[in-house]
């Protein structure tokens, strides 16, 4: 197993310098060099994350490097070929589309996204989960961000490959995505023991205004004292990538010092459907927002978040917890 598994390293090594050689010089390169022009992107920042393409065709990576059988076996275990079934054949997972290598903490390749160079669905295909990629670990632009920042005060937790390349290309190298699915604890606790702040920054679309509640869930009881989350909210229509390009580093670093912190989002959220200039309202606003509270850390934070529903009842902490533990020991 162990040899298996230094095998597949090596060949998603190999798979990402073969993507990248394809880019500077497979005959239809021209395609993805204007598409990655056109947005914008530079050399330099294009090298700085592996930036590579895949041809179009069904067997390019395989012909590349599936040497024998026990090769293209890990290049399935890899997550890069897929295996037909029923059959003795395999072809390539990615085909014409712009790769992302997907790296760990030390630096190793372990699975890839890649987006198609038009309209055409789905707009990004990631690798499948294998023996070196879980999704629910790892985040995109973690490696180079630490690589690239001498000191990490914060990460920004974006939804984007283009969203972490843009906003380093401005300046803003310390931020990470998430894999096509939502924030996990386990990412959270990862990043909260390097910086002392995450700043969820998603898309400024349905979407992303649902992932960043999900996210605000996922937080709270994870967060500690002398740790912090933030949420910035981005105009209609925009994502990080679009908004720094259009705006600049400046002004989108000024978005990220005015932030919402974790707790007025919370109380923000909940307050949007209460009535809390009536009795009931505040009754109904309290109730929702207790055992959410009460799922947080021992902390400051807590108890200060208690006592502004105390302020808005107008009951006693003691009353509080009395009431609630109340209606936990009657539920069925
Ligand atoms: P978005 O749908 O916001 O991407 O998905 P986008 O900003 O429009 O993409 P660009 O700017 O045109 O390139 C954000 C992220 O969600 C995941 C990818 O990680 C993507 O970067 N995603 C999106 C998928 O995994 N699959 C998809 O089909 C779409
Ligand atoms: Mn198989
Ligand atoms: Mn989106
Ligand atoms: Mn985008
Ligand atoms: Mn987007």
């Amino acid at each position: 197993r162990e040899q298996r598994i230094k095998d597949i390293y090596a060949l998603l090594e190999e798979a990402s310098e073969y993507y990248q050689q394809q880019l500077r010089e497979h005959s239809t390169k021209d395609s993805a060099v204007d598409y990655l022009k056109n947005r914008g992107l530079t050399g330099q920042f294009a090298a700085r994350f592996g930036i590579g393409y895949a041809p179009p065709g069904w067997d390019n990576l395989l012909k590349k490097l599936a040497r024998d059988n026990d090769t293209k076996l890990r290049l399935e275990q890899a997550g890069m070929l897929i295996h037909k079934e029923d059959s003795e054949r395999y072809y390539d997972r990615f085909r014409e589309r712009i790769m992302f290598p997907i790296r760990d903490m030390r630096g190793r390749v372990i699975a890839f996204g890649g987006r198609v160079l038009g309209d055409e669905k789905p707009k990004y295909l990631n690798s499948p989960e294998t023996d070196t990629f879980h999704k629910s670990r790892e985040l995109y632009g973690l490696y180079e961000a630490r690589k690239f920042n001498q000191s990490l005060d914060r990460l920004i937790i974006v939804e984007g490959y283009m969203d972490v390349v843009g906003l380093a290309q401005y300046g803003i190298g310390y931020a990470v995505a998430t894999l096509g699915t939502a924030t996990t604890a386990q990412h959270l606790e990862r990043l909260l023991k390097m910086v002392p702040e995450v700043i969820f920054c998603f898309d400024g679309d349905q979407a992303g205004r649902k992932a960043a509640k999900r996210a605000l869930d996922t937080t709270m009881p994870v967060i500690t004292d002398g740790k912090q989350a933030r949420f910035l909210f981005l105009p209609d229509g925009e994502d990080p990538d679009s908004l720094v390009r259009q705006e600049g580093c400046d002004l989108f670093e000024k978005r990220i010092r005015e932030a919402l912190p974790l707790s007025d989002f919370f109380f923000k959220t909940l307050e949007e459907g209460a009535d809390m200039s009536s009795l009931d309202g505040r009754a109904r606003f309290s109730n929702e927002a207790l055992p959410l509270i009460d799922q947080m850390q021992p902390g400051i934070l807590k108890q200060m978040m208690q006592e502004k529903i105390s302020e808005l009842t107008g009951l006693s902490l003691e009353q509080l917890i009395s009431v609630n533990n109340l209606q936990e020991a009657t539920s069925p």
